[in-house]
């Protein structure tokens, strides 16, 4: 292969990936209550399970209110109960 198709195909593979944060003692009850732990639980659910179907959406791209209404519909989606359905939301909501 040619270098300008491999570089080509990284950056389109690049712009496939959305970039979400990681969390940090700064995110720590920022928007709502939430340790680091549960907003690392919920940073790792999100990765793994919201991704699936479609483009990780940017947690700062939606309120706490719209989360909320987001997340009962994606939860069942994603097959998360409600604790995990909890964690994740913590994680979204703490940019
Ligand atoms: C089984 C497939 C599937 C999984 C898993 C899934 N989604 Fe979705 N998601 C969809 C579909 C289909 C739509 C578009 C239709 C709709 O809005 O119902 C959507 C739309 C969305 C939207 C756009 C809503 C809007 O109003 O613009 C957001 C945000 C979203 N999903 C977040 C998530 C999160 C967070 C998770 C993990 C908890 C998740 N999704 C897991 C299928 C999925």
């Amino acid at each position: 292969m040619k270098p300008t198709i491999v570089i080509i195909l990284l950056l389109a593979f690049a712009a496939c990936t959305t970039q979400i944060y990681v969390p940090s003692d700064a995110n720590v009850n920022k928007r709502q209550t939430a340790s680091l732990e549960e907003l690392k639980q919920g940073h790792k659910l999100y990765g793994d399970k919201c991704g699936a179907c479609h483009k990780l959406p940017n947690p700062k791209s939606f309120s706490s209110q719209q989360w909320t209404k987001i997340l009962e519909k994606m939860g069942p989606q994603a097959k998360l109960d409600k604790a995990q359905v909890d964690l994740v939301y913590k994680y979204v909501v703490n940019y």
